[in-house]
């Protein structure tokens, strides 16, 4: 997507065609900084400590991880230590798991000699089907847009998302954004409710950031504004993205996504979930048991960040010396709060016999 007039994807191949490069995640929206991967360790930690984020973007960031291991060292002990690095750094986004048992799959029949090369080349296949994935789920679900703006003539279409599930989050054109640019490009009159998402504020940092460069109008609001908006008529539909959605239909996002379905139901707004198919789990059924729920510091809760009149970014805290804080990454909508799962393969009702339909290939793998 655009950036001040230049295209860019999240995560490119340096020109020295070994280093990968990624925007740094963590010093928008006040910078716009390239950081180089120099090593597995790089990405490990560029994916632990969300200088990339979003669920694909961690998927693809694993798999050039795995080709910079390749290309210092592509034994069998190098890659499984590579992998196990990699798997280590977030445990919700099963995109994660996917890429490395991708690469694995891949590399593991191969000669020693040829690993390398390969392993890029499949990074950055991974890379680019993740684009032409999203570009599906975009053309999916421009249609639920088009039919909202066509029910409503002349007035704008209401979008409200939660935390980045935008191209950010991606290689590039998003999931719950993809169709949102979609009908932005098609000349429908969109405008996008951005949920700020504490505590890392995905949304007011990143959302806002992309949808601003892209010129698609928008609003940033506090978390629990959502319920208020549906009540009063000011919300047509809500699309979010998701870290893990079972087999069965059950759907893993940010902390807070859960509460937006619960207002939406009572509101009786359309609740959509934007995803790629290697965001399905298909080994789990039952997410509230099943998905492991990231927990990260306590201090993305007690401490806030931003821009200082002066320029300078500042860290200040927000919370009492000495009061305890808890910090739940994501939190599971079950499947019967989402009206429907936007896909590449079109947009199919959250129930395991829908999703086996469209994704028979998948089912059968995971048997
Ligand atoms: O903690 P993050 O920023 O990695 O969480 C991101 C989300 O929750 C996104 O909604 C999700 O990954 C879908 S991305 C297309």
């Amino acid at each position: 997507m655009q950036v001040d007039g230049k295209a860019f994807r999240t995560i490119w191949l340096a020109a020295d065609g070994r280093a990968v490069e990624i925007i740094d995640q963590t010093k928008l929206p006040h910078r716009f900084e390239i950081a180089p991967l120099k090593n597995v360790d790089d990405a490990a930690h560029a994916i632990k400590e969300m200088l990339v984020r979003g669920a694909p973007l961690i998927g693809a960031t694993a798999a050039y991880g795995m080709a910079l291991a390749a290309g210092e060292d592509a034994s069998d002990a190098a890659l499984s230590s590579a992998y196990d690095k990699l798997h280590a750094t977030r445990p919700t986004a099963i995109n994660l798991r996917w890429a490395l048992e991708e690469m694995m799959r891949t590399l593991s029949p191969l000669p020693q000699a040829e690993r390398a090369a390969r392993a890029y080349a499949r990074a950055a296949e991974i890379a680019d089907e993740d684009v032409e994935i999203n570009r599906g789920i975009g053309r999916s679900g421009l249609p639920l847009i088009e039919k909202i703006a066509a029910e409503k003539p002349g007035e704008t279409v209401n979008i409200l998302t939660h935390c980045n599930a935008g191209w950010l989050a991606t290689v590039d054109w998003g999931t719950a954004t993809a169709p949102i640019y979609m009908a932005h490009e098609a000349g429908i009159d969109v405008h996008v409710w951005v949920d700020e998402t504490r505590p890392r504020n995905q949304g007011a940092s990143l959302t806002a950031w992309e949808l601003g460069h892209h010129g698609v109008p928008h609003t940033v609001i506090a978390d629990n504004t959502g319920g208020h908006l549906m009540q009063h008529g000011l919300v047509d539909m809500v699309i979010t993205g998701t870290d893990r959605t079972t087999a069965s239909g059950d759907v893993c996002n940010k902390i807070g996504t859960y509460l937006k379905a619960l207002a939406a139901a009572d509101n009786n707004v359309p609740f959509y979930v934007a995803l790629p198919s290697p965001t399905i789990d298909f080994s789990l059924h039952d997410g509230l048991r099943d998905i492991p729920i990231e927990e990260r510091t306590g201090e993305e809760v007690a401490m806030i960040a931003g821009r200082a009149a002066d320029g300078r970014i500042e860290t200040v805290q927000l919370v009492p010396d000495g009061s305890k804080v808890a910090n739940y990454a994501f939190d599971v909508t079950p499947a019967r709060l989402v009206t429907g799962l936007i896909t590449e393969r079109g947009v199919l009702a959250a129930n395991a016999e829908a999703i086996a339909a469209a994704f028979p290939e998948r089912v059968q793998a995971a048997a």
